[in-house]
């Protein structure tokens, strides 16, 4: 099959609008919301009285001052439980405690070097997270100054950011496989304080060099001089590290001696919480910014409802902290629901490709909630690693990160859920700070592709490019027409490109950037981005922050990124290159993979780089990208450059515009 045919086959089940799951009746009856009935009794509640709805759900919080208003909306800043105070580690932490889960497992983790295993309970995290927020405090970080975490998925990242929410930091999380250029743009933008970080990181036996690439971003000169005044250094690989006399210090040292009861700052309700980078559609990424009370409440009601939480569930999210799903889904809304969670270090395919099987029959998880992309690798490895493993501890299945296509759904339905579970295919984003639609488990029926339907308080509407409705069945660009809870505040530093970016292309709503389409019975296909964001093995990444990295070698004279279909990654990175000077051989291919690397990080690396003499541009001289988008895909065979000559030439003739 061509990857056009199998292009096509995808797009032609998507249209599979009638093939219908209903939920499992086991499910229902124990649901927190069992029945399409009740999901649209609540969702009602929501749309009539949205103040209303929130303070009735805001009263499970652990609130140290109560709110004096539930929402101030001054389109598009939102202000949510105005006045109110609480700390966000607290309503993970010490709530759960007070409430007699302090004995109950909050955090297992399993590590990549097989056989390595911690477990804590809700004290012991707490202990831990105390003695690290205490120790920030000694070192003189003040509330509202920002941290930035550069680890690996250990028990650690998640005490590291508990801790700060505990002092009133804010934390900046960056993936662990971003490299030093982005974590030195990240702290300047931020101007982050400190870091926290590793002496390296596990992956597939590798060790990862944590500690030399944050040395190399605080030494970098193009980011002089650096805010950062201290990073502090987990043990976790052992191997050797430079440390800074005044500037460096050891975790264990940091928390020896420290008190295992800090106690919590109450926050401002809209104080920042984090920051998050995102790409967006110019070359800088965005520091999306989320506050305290609004996100605490979404994240922890939203992991309630998709994913069903009772006392016994270990939820495992597969998402490493470096990404939104593990701020909302690892850390923040299963501990604030008081669930137990499992985390795990290292790599789906390492030691071998039964590895998450090996670990669910081992940790028995209940809910086990990953992207598509894993999904059709685990398809792609085979069956042999995951037959002989016992997973019937899984009654739930989760994905988000890019669309499903219905194969793989049905795929992970069948194989890993064995029939019996549900899947909630959550669509949402770094900015939405929590899931906006997905089936409700026990309630929604599924069709495989579609995230169905909001959740209550959510009013998504599908809109033309002059902003009215379209009609049910086309497509159009997703909105939110009212504000939610977790909802970003802004972008960090950039109030002007928070208003541009979301809210003016249709005035007074929240604009996605996905193309979005309902079907007859109001369920919504998400249809790709509407911008040039690329989604990569389900990781957001910039065409122009690509592009930007490539003309930073001297060798490259242009270049042009475009996504093109990649069977397991869902897009891969294609990239077309005009060479300044040095000859277009495999070995410069090379060398520009590498040099993104080092921009950016592994992530961004190009899977195709095309050597042409020339991009293909309108009269304008905008670059043509649906015309690349095609010749990537393989759409229109372009043996040589000149070939792509002849595009650019006619392009030029015709006039044609983007
Ligand atoms: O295009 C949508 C896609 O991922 C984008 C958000 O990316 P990010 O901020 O990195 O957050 C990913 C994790 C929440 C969206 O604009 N996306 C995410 N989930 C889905 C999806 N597309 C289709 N279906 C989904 N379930």
């Amino acid at each position: 099959m061509t990857m056009q045919e199998k292009a096509a086959g995808r797009v032609a089940s998507v249209m599979q609008e009638d093939r219908v799951f209903p939920p499992p009746a086991e499910f229902s009856s124990r649901a927190r919301i069992g029945s399409m009935a009740a999901y649209q009794k609540l969702y009602d509640e929501a749309k009539n009285d949205l103040e209303g709805f929130w303070h009735a759900r805001a009263q499970t919080l652990p609130w140290s001052t109560p709110y004096a208003k539930v929402l101030d909306w001054n389109p598009p800043h939102a202000k949510w439980f105005v006045g109110g105070r609480i700390n966000a580690s607290a309503a993970c932490l010490d709530h759960q405690i007070a409430t007699g889960k302090g004995g109950k497992t909050a955090l297992v983790w399993v590590g990549e070097p097989t056989g390595e295993r911690r477990e804590f309970t809700f004290e012991q995290l707490h202990a831990e997270v105390c003695r690290v927020a205490a120790g920030l405090q000694k070192l003189g970080i003040q509330p509202g100054q920002v941290v930035s975490i550069y680890m690996p998925m250990t028990p650690e990242l998640v005490i590291a950011m508990l801790a700060c929410a505990r002092i009133g930091a804010v934390h900046s999380v960056i993936f662990g496989g971003f490299s030093s250029e982005a974590i030195a743009d990240r702290n300047q933008d931020a101007k982050a304080v400190a870091v926290i970080t590793a002496d390296g990181g596990w992956r597939r036996g590798a060790q990862l060099p944590l500690k030399k690439n944050v040395d190399d971003a605080l030494k970098s000169a193009a980011h002089e001089p650096t805010s950062v005044k201290n990073v502090i250094v987990l043990k976790r690989t052992g191997q050797a590290v430079d440390m800074v006399a005044g500037r460096d210090v050891w975790w264990h040292d940091l928390v020896a001696g420290q008190p295992a009861d800090t106690p919590p700052v109450a926050m401002d309700s809209e104080a920042p919480l984090f920051i998050l980078y995102t790409s967006g559609s110019t070359g800088k990424p965005k520091g999306i910014k989320h506050t305290t009370g609004g996100y605490i409440l979404w994240a922890k009601t939203t992991a309630e409802w998709v994913f069903d939480l009772r006392d016994d569930d270990l939820f495992w999210c597969t998402a490493d902290c470096g990404w939104i799903t593990g701020h909302s889904y690892v850390t923040y809304g299963p501990l604030a629901a008081g669930a137990s969670i499992l985390i795990y270090e290292g790599a789906p395919n390492a030691p071998h490709e039964g590895r998450f099987w090996e670990i669910i029959e081992q940790e028995k998880p209940t809910i086990f909630y990953t992207a598509p992309t894993a999904i059709r690798s685990f398809m792609k490895w085979g069956m042999q690693h995951i037959e002989g493993h016992d997973l019937s501890s899984l009654r739930l299945l989760g994905t988000v990160g890019e669309g499903i296509n219905p194969e793989a759904w049905i795929w992970y339905h069948e194989v890993i859920g064995g029939k019996r579970c549900p899947i909630v295919d959550t669509w949402w984003q770094t900015e939405t700070g929590g899931i906006m639609m997905s089936p409700l488990p026990g309630c929604t029926p599924t069709k495989p592709g579609s995230c169905t339907l909001p959740l209550p308080g959510v009013c998504p509407e599908i809109v033309d490019a002059a902003g009215h409705p379209v009609e049910k069945g086309e497509g159009g660009w997703l909105v939110m027409t009212k504000p939610w809870p977790g909802m970003l505040r802004g972008i960090w530093g950039d109030d002007a490109r928070f208003v541009e970016t979301y809210w003016s292309r249709v005035p007074g709503k929240y604009l996605a950037g996905d193309n979005a389409r309902q079907d007859k019975d109001g369920y919504y296909w998400i249809m790709g981005r509407i911008d040039d964001v690329l989604n990569v093995a389900g990781h957001r990444l910039s065409t122009i922050e690509i592009e930007s990295a490539l003309v930073s070698h001297p060798s490259v004279a242009e270049a042009a990124a475009v996504g093109r279909p990649h069977d397991v990654k869902g897009e891969a990175v294609a990239v077309f290159v005009t060479l300044r000077d040095g000859e277009p051989t495999d070995a410069l291919k090379d060398v520009l993979r590498k040099h993104v690397r080092h921009q950016i990080g592994a992530l961004a690396a190009p899977d195709d780089i095309h050597f042409t003499a020339s991009l293909p541009k309108t009269r304008s001289g905008k670059i043509m990208r649906r015309l690349l988008r095609d010749i990537a895909a393989g759409k229109e065979t372009v043996g040589d450059t000149t070939t792509l000559e002849d595009y650019s030439v006619l392009a030029k003739l015709r006039g044609d515009q983007e």
